[in-house]
Order: C-alpha cells, then sequence, then structure tokens
C-alpha cells in the first residue's frame, strides 16, 4: 500500500526546477526540505533550507534522515567533464541513496534525462523498456542513477519513480521541444504521481502530452500521470527552428549527441 509522504526532500532546490517546485509546494507537506550547494532562499513556513554539497557523504546522509521521499533532482544537468559528472552524478547517487536507505526514506524520485537514451534515433519509438543509450557522459551518469535506483528499490525496497524529462521548460524553444518538451504544470502532475502511485521501481518520460512525442509514456499514464499540455500549442513559434546538424536532428538527443563525436553515424544501428 501507497501513502502520500508527509517529510518531503529536494535536492537541487536552488534550480530551475527545484525552485518552481518549491513555489507549487508550499503547504503542500508536513516539512519540505530544501537541499543545493547553491544559495536558496530563505526557509518559510513549514521549510528547512540546508546547505548540500552530494559529494559530501556524512551531509548527504543527514537530509536524509526523517524523510519519507526525496525529489532527487540536484547534480549536474549538462554535459561536463569527467570529474564534475562523477562527483555531483555518481558519487552524488550513491550518497543519496545510501543516504536514503539509512535514512529509512519510502521512496526516491529521480530526475533522470532523455539523454540516457539519447544515441536512440528519432525514427525509434521508445516506451519504458527501452534499454539506455547515453548520448554523453552526463546521459550515462542518469543511467546510472536508474540503475542504482533499481538495486535500491529491488534489493532493499526504496521505492524508485525515475523520471526520463525531455525539455522541460516554461515553452519550447525549438523544434526537436514539440517532441520533448514538459510544462512547468505537467511537470508538478508527474511529481505528484511519483509521490502518491504504488510501485516498486518504474521508468517513465518527463514530457506533455505532446502530438510529437518521441516516446510511449503509457506506463507514466498506468501509474495516474495525466499531462494537460501538448507542445504542439507552440508549433508556429518554433517553426524550421532546427538545430541544423544532420547528426544532431537524426537522434533524440539532439544537440547533446554531436559534441566530441567521431566518425560515421551509420555505425548505431
Ligand atoms: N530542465 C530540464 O529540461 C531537464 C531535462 C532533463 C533532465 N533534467 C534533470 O532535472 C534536474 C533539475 O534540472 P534543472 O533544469 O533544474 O537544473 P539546474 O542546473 O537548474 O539545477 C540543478 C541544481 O543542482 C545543484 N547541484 C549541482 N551540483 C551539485 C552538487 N554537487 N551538490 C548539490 N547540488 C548540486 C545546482 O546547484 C542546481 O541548483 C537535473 O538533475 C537535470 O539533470 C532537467
Amino acid at each position: 500500500m501507497s501513502r502520500i509522504p508527509s517529510r518531503v526532500l529536494i535536492t537541487g532546490a536552488a534550480g530551475s526546477l527545484g525552485r518552481m517546485l518549491r513555489a507549487r509546494f508550499a503547504g503542500s507537506f508536513d516539512l519540505l526540505r530544501l537541499a543545493d550547494v547553491a544559495p536558496m532562499a530563505p526557509a518559510g513556513k513549514g521549510e528547512e533550507v540546508v546547505p548540500c554539497d552530494l559529494g559530501d557523504e556524512a551531509t548527504v546522509a543527514a537530509i536524509c534522515k526523517d524523510i519519507d521521499a526525496i525529489v532527487h533532482l540536484g547534480g549536474q544537468a549538462t554535459e561536463a567533464p569527467w570529474s564534475v559528472v562523477h562527483k555531483a552524478n555518481i558519487l552524488g547517487a550513491i550518497h543519496l541513496w545510501e543516504g536514503a536507505l539509512k535514512g529509512g526514506v519510502e521512496r526516491v524520485l529521480f530526475a533522470s534525462s532523455n539523454h540516457a537514451v539519447g544515441l536512440w534515433r528519432r525514427t525509434d519509438v521508445l516506451n519504458h523498456t527501452a534499454p539506455a543509450r547515453p548520448d554523453g557522459r552526463y546521459g550515462l551518469s542518469k543511467a546510472f542513477g536508474e540503475d542504482i535506483a533499481q538495486l535500491y528499490a529491488y534489493k532493499h525496497g526504496i521505492r524508485a519513480f525515475c523520471m526520463r524529462i525531455g525539455s522541460c521548460f516554461p515553452k519550447p524553444a525549438d523544434h526537436r521541444m514539440l517532441s520533448t518538451w514538459m510544462s512547468y504544470d505537467d511537470c508538478e502532475r508527474l511529481i505528484r504521481t511519483g509521490l502518491g502511485a504504488d510501485y516498486i521501481y518504474e521508468i517513465v518520460y518527463g514530457i506533455s502530452r505532446n502530438t510529437r512525442a518521441f516516446w510511449d509514456n503509457a506506463n507514466a499514464y498506468r501509474l495516474g500521470y495525466d499531462p494537460k499540455d501538448d507542445a504542439e500549442t507552440y508549433a508556429d513559434e518554433v517553426a524550421g527552428k532546427m538545430i541544423g546538424n544532420p547528426i544532431a536532428d537524426a537522434f533524440q538527443g539532439g544537440g547533446f549527441v554531436t559534441p566530441e563525436f567521431v566518425g560515421d553515424p551509420s555505425r548505431i544501428p
């Protein structure tokens, strides 16, 4: 049986999605603990604001105490050198799930990314069973996050809701986002679904109900996600805004695919 958590931790609370959710979650829980390495606004009613570097094991263990659910948004959110990705996203994930285990946390909602599957072609329609095919170090760190979530779910019983987020912004900025966009309202809906649904380990896609979606999101709908927005509303605004590089435009990961890409993309099945 599943119950709505009353004590929630958000990592990455100083970031774009963290600030957006903080505002929307005000008053929703007995406690909203907000953690980030970057400065955050002072705590309001029902909030705790806690500085935390995900690379620091002891601090991460401390923020996981007396928490029912973690919304794990914190980390390096774009491509970066190995040292940065390793500390924030690999070591950070290890510290987070170890902290969750020691702290008795019931569930972790993990902000994975479409870049975990970015080297699939745009002609492939992926669902939640699609194996990872990362398009860079950042994407690989998200695939690792999904795997550590699965280990701690199946082996230790910590529920995991891995959201392969597409592009979560106020509105789509280019043609690719007609497929990958998730509105802020739908992001809130998806996170509330993950906080309340009954599951042990799931992968879902973090997108609105887009007409041109790359992904079949039936698994999220099965769990109760009911997105209301469709990027198609903005089709005229982004018409013609292609990346303009044949490799970026052929693969789901778009502009994350091309940097450092070597040789002929036809080797990729
Ligand atoms: N916004 C999107 O469209 C999108 C798409 C796919 C995945 N995601 C994922 O969702 C999450 C949130 O995205 P966002 O757009 O808000 O990113 P963001 O960069 O605005 O926020 C990430 C936050 O993590 C914090 N952080 C980085 N390294 C840290 C560390 N070592 N210790 C503690 N905190 C650290 C940063 O200070 C930042 O506030 C990220 O994990 C990102 O990878 C976002």
